[in-house]
């Protein structure tokens, strides 16, 4: 066995043979090279060798009594699949060997083998072990960032949520994902997208909030070269883009009914047309669309087209708001500390009546609205544990919540009046300054937030975010409503 001073090895092979002077001989020149070598002298021994996981190679005899070598190849890829083998044959076996290869041996060597290629064969198995757990790795990464991992929080409205998310994500129906603003709508729809046959494709997100119609409507399906000023060059459009994967249309109420008329067309015809250009072009897109308004009513005030709705309504998914599962409060809040710890020289911890604080609040901004307050306690706090007072609540505590005081029962009671602090925090003062600063700009320019943008020297992108967060919208939409 190694020990900790033993340099990493260079990869884990099992040598099995029941002739134990081929045996030796054969691990002797791996180990000088830097191979760590374990040794069998039946199929038995080594499976019992194999059933830790750990090893890289096994190379194996073929003909052993009482178990063969073909066996063994069999039963060694049951419990170890990401075993590479390679079975030593006698010279003249060769239709063992290629039945070895078709059992899933990685390669074969003929006894009586030189030393070189022993060397060489076993060097591109290992080599071929590395390469699988790299791509492994690279998968589990991609799936805690994107896919049911990355949704924390354990309580029943999320459990169900995943479980119905799982179903739908192997399918490609259309899904539309329902759910007040910062509650986790656009890791839901990654995650549909990661746990789907087109994962390995592209994810596209398009946010019809964030950018004019006509420039939307060019951004989706791309548009021909001259199409409208400032189109030097043709554009392929984000569905296109998307082309065997998933297409996510965010705040897909956003729009106007022309433009979901368009829309409708490219779901039902699987087809878009770029804009000014007459021949369609065949799309294979799964499309997940979200809202954070009450589509319904959308649709009953004709504000959203409900032809359109029954297209993308065929699976819902509802991303339950955070004040009906505050049992999540605990967990995602670990979360975003950690994760604000990792970025971090002062690592801090929550205090269990910080917890208890949390967990009475109602989060009007969801989820969001969690991450924020913990990255700015974890930012501004004076001691190392995070107390009440480092996350400033904007509204009213909620009412003690059943169930919750079992979760946090960790400390004593914690009073009412727990972090409610004098004057109005830095952020709150900034954050009034820019709702007074963007609205009085939106009464000068109304719908037009180019120039808003202009005037306020951020990009569009920036000034939607802001307003959203501020809950601010453009006069003639204010008044829709
Ligand atoms: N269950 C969760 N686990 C971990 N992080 C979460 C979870 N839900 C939301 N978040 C985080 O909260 C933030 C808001 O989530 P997201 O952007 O998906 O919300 P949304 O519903 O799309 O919001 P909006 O309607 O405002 O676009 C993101 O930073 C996201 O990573
Ligand atoms: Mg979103």
């Amino acid at each position: 066995m190694t020990d900790a001073n033993t340099p990493p090895s260079r990869g884990r092979i099992l040598v099995v043979d029941d002739q134990r002077n081929m045996r030796a001989t054969t691990a002797l020149l791996l180990r000088a090279e830097q191979y760590t070598v374990f040794e069998a002298a039946t199929g038995e021994e080594a499976l019992a060798h194999l059933a830790g996981g750990s090893m890289d190679l096994l190379l194996t005899d073929l003909k052993m009594e009482p178990m063969d070598g073909l066996t063994l190849l069999r039963r060694a890829l049951e419990v170890a699949p990401r075993l590479q083998v390679i079975m030593m044959t006698a010279f003249g076996s060769i239709e063992s060997a290629v039945e070895a290869m078709r059992l899933g041996a990685y390669d074969y060597v003929t006894k009586p083998f030189k030393e070189s290629e022993l060397r060489y064969r076993v060097e591109r198995a290992l080599e071929r072990a590395r390469l699988l757990r790299d791509v492994d790795n690279l998968a589990t990464d991609f799936n805690q960032r994107h896919g049911l991992s990355a949704l924390v929080g354990r309580s029943a409205a999320m459990r169900d949520l995943t479980t119905r998310l799982m179903r739908v994500a192997q399918s490609d129906a259309t899904v539309l994902i329902q759910g007040e603003s910062g509650t986790g709508k656009e890791l839901v729809a990654r995650a549909l997208h990661a746990h789907s046959r087109r994962k390995g494709r592209s994810f596209v997100p398009v946010n019809c909030a964030a950018i004019s119609e006509t420039l939307l409507e060019s951004e989706l399906f791309g548009h021909a070269k001259g199409a409208f000023t400032g189109a030097v060059k043709a554009r392929r459009g984000l569905f296109e883009e998307a082309d065997g994967g998933t297409l996510f249309i965010d705040e897909v109420t956003e729009t106007s009914p022309t433009f979901q008329s368009k829309l409708l067309r490219a779901l039902q015809e699987g087809e878009v047309r770029r804009v000014g250009e007459s021949t369609a072009l065949r799309v294979d897109v799964r499309t997940v669309a979200a809202t954070n308004r009450d589509i319904e009513l959308e649709v009953r005030e004709k504000r959203f087209r409900q032809d359109l709705y029954y297209r993308l309504n065929v699976v819902t998914l509802r991303v339950p708001p955070l004040r009906e599962r505050l049992e999540d409060v605990p967990a995602l809040a670990e979360h975003f500390l950690e994760r604000a710890n990792a970025r971090s020289p002062n690592p801090r911890r929550l205090s269990a009546a910080a917890v208890t604080h949390l967990m009475g609040y109602a989060f009007p901004g969801n989820v969001r609205e969690l991450e924020n307050l913990v990255e700015q306690a974890a930012a501004l706090a004076e001691g190392d544990e995070l107390l009440p007072e480092d996350f400033p609540l904007r509204q009213e505590r909620l009412a003690p919540v059943p169930g919750a005081s079992s979760m946090v029962s960790l400390e004593g009671q914690v009073s009412p009046a727990a972090g409610a602090s004098t004057g109005p925090t830095l952020a709150q003062v900034v954050e009034d300054a820019e709702r007074r600063a963007i609205a009085q700009s939106l009464e000068r320019h109304g719908v037009d937030l180019a120039r808003v943008a202009d005037e306020l020297g951020v990009s569009s992108t920036t000034l939607w975010r802001k307003m959203k967060r501020l809950n601010l919208r453009p006069p003639s939409e204010a008044s829709r409503e």
